[in-house]
């Protein structure tokens, strides 16, 4: 099933919404939400995304559910802020997103109450315009159907691009990487992706690559710490791992 799949690999949708103890994620809890993330402009909590129809999202209808993955807007008209990446699922396929919600009316229920987010920065009225259609990518382009696993997918480029002025990406140094995250494992910072060969991914063979996606290996055999989802990436199929690599490949090389 293609909404399985996605969700619980390149999406890593419970990489985010699953919360996770010293030991990994907690059982019993899958997608069930309340994941904290402590920040500056916000105390945001993760919303529980199971069918439970009272406290997560069992009562939505398929196209409410879509509109807040995609547009960010709830049946009652709030906006979901960051960090669910909004703004890059605006460009997944009319097909994947489907796809994800019917595998995500069929997870098991969980009756898990978060607390509400508290946002000290106003939250736009909306991410854009209403999105219309979006097509799947070309079956046959690695690189463009690459860009979008990197992008509105997986959301790679969300992380691993740096912040530029007015706290919003510097998509002119798209993959540089740089920005950091602090957690249990201590601060961990964004790797430079492009091709560059010493700052970026130049250098390293495909074999590096797929191992430090799955496994969480660097090339040098350091292990890699979150918040980068390997356990999810470790799903991921022969095809999409070939296409992101060849987007990853074709990045400017930037220092
Ligand atoms: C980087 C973290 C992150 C990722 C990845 C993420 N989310 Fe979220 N999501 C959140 C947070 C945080 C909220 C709550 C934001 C708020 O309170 O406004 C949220 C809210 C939602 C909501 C609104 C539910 C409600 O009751 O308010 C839905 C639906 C949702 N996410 C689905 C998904 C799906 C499906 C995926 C994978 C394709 C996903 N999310 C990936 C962080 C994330
Ligand atoms: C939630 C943020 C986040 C997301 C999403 C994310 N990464 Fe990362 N990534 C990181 C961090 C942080 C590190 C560095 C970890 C460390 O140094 O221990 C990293 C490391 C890496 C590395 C290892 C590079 C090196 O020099 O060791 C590769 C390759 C990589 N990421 C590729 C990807 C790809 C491809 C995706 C999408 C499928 C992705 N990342 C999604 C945060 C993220």
């Amino acid at each position: 099933m293609r909404g399985r799949y996605l969700v619980e690999s390149i999406a890593g949708c419970g990489n985010c919404h699953t919360p996770q103890g010293p030991d990994g994620n907690l059982p019993g809890l899958t997608l069930a939400g309340g994941m904290v993330f402590d920040e500056k402009p916000f105390r945001a909590v993760s919303s529980n995304i199971t069918p439970d129809p009272e406290t997560g999202i069992g009562r939505w209808t398929d196209a409410q559910i879509i509109l807040a993955i995609r547009e960010g807007k709830r049946p009652d008209g709030t906006i979901i802020g960051p960090p669910m990446p909004i703004e890059l699922y605006r460009g997944l396929s009319d097909r994947d997103v489907a796809a994800m919600v019917a595998y995500l009316r069929t997870v098991p229920p969980v009756r898990n109450a978060v607390a509400p987010s508290e946002y000290r920065i106003p939250l736009p009225p909306a991410y854009g315009p209403a999105v219309a259609s979006v097509p799947d990518p070309p079956a046959d382009d690695p690189v463009v159907r690459g860009r979008y696993l990197a992008g509105p997918v997986g959301h790679c480029v969300e992380c691993h691009t740096p912040m530029g002025e007015g706290g919003r990406r510097d998509w002119s140094r798209i993959g540089a990487g740089g920005q950091t995250f602090e957690g249990p494992w201590g601060v961990s910072v964004a790797r430079n992706l492009t091709s560059h060969p010493e700052a970026g991914l130049g250098g390293w063979s495909d074999a590096q690559i797929h191992r430090a996606l799955r496994q969480g290996v660097s090339a040098d055999g350091r292990r890699l710490f979150p918040p980068m989802g390997f356990q999810y990436y470790a799903k991921m199929n022969d095809d999409d791992m070939r296409d992101l690599v060849a987007y990853l490949r074709s990045l400017p090389s930037l220092p």
